[in-house]
């Protein structure tokens, strides 16, 4: 089964509008068929529109959170039909960096997933273990009860128009890169658990990424594993150039 690669920049609070502006200007055109491998960026809710108006034929731009309900007294939130209004494709949920420092839960992962799927926005489901967890041994068990808890009550047909992102919290940011066999049987564990959820079919078209210092010099190993079918980067999205490098190492 042929999943098309996905290559998401995570641009976390990086980038004002006029490096966000001069970075697409710089991809724009040199980026490979979305036949082949689609391309996203995830930037700053300040500058999406911005973005979305210039993206180029194979870039989406998604943003790095949303809140779950329609709308209310909630100041400083975005809500899911604010983001499909503006254009925007994707939202990065339940990043770890959302979990440790927002208190982002499993349940409130769930609650923006379904709403992001109800709008039409394509969400990025990011789970993961910390170092203790791989260290005993039980990531996959871990990880699998992420999976499960934040696709409570969505069905099939939702499920898949959504995309997992499997990131070690030990690895992100931190220049440690879970190595590909570690990456791959997670993720494996990761579509197992999915498919218990659907059934094989489902699973097998669900694309699930991996993240956490993912570089060019890492991504061909990655990509070349049976499971991984792209990469949710940070730092390594911030350059141009490496950006397309990403996007041309899943270029097949
Ligand atoms: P990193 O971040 O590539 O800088 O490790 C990955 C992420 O947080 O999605």
């Amino acid at each position: 089964m042929k999943r098309i690669p996905i290559i998401a920049g995570n641009w976390k609070m990086y980038k004002n509008r006029d490096e966000a502006l001069e970075f697409i200007y710089q991809v724009n055109d040199k980026l490979p068929e979305s036949s082949n491998v689609e391309t996203v960026i995830c930037a700053s809710a300040v500058y999406l529109r911005d973005l979305v108006k210039r993206q180029g034929d194979n870039l989406r731009i998604g943003a790095q959170n949303m809140h779950y309900l329609d709308e209310g007294a909630y100041t400083g939130e975005v809500s899911a039909e604010m983001l499909k209004n503006i254009g925007v494709s994707y939202v990065v949920l339940g990043h770890s960096e959302r979990r440790a420092y927002y208190n982002e839960t499993d349940e409130t992962v769930n609650l923006k997933t379904k709403k992001a799927i109800a709008e039409g926005l394509v969400p990025i489901v990011c789970v993961g273990e910390e170092l203790e967890v791989r260290e005993k041994g039980t990531t996959n068990k871990v990880v699998g009860k992420q999976v499960e808890l934040a696709y409570k009550d969505i069905n099939k047909e939702e499920a898949l128009n959504t995309v997992v992102a499997y990131e070690p919290v030990w690895a992100i940011g931190t220049g440690k890169t879970a190595t590909k066999e570690q990456a791959n049987e997670t993720i494996i564990a990761v579509r197992k658990v999915l498919e218990k959820l659907y059934d094989l079919e489902t699973a097998d078209k669900i694309r699930i990424l991996y993240g956490g210092s993912v570089k060019p010099d890492n991504i061909k190993d990655l990509l070349s594993m049976s499971d991984i079918d792209g990469a949710l980067v940070g730092g390594a999205s911030l350059v141009a150039d490496s950006f397309l490098k990403l996007a041309e190492a899943a270029d097949k």
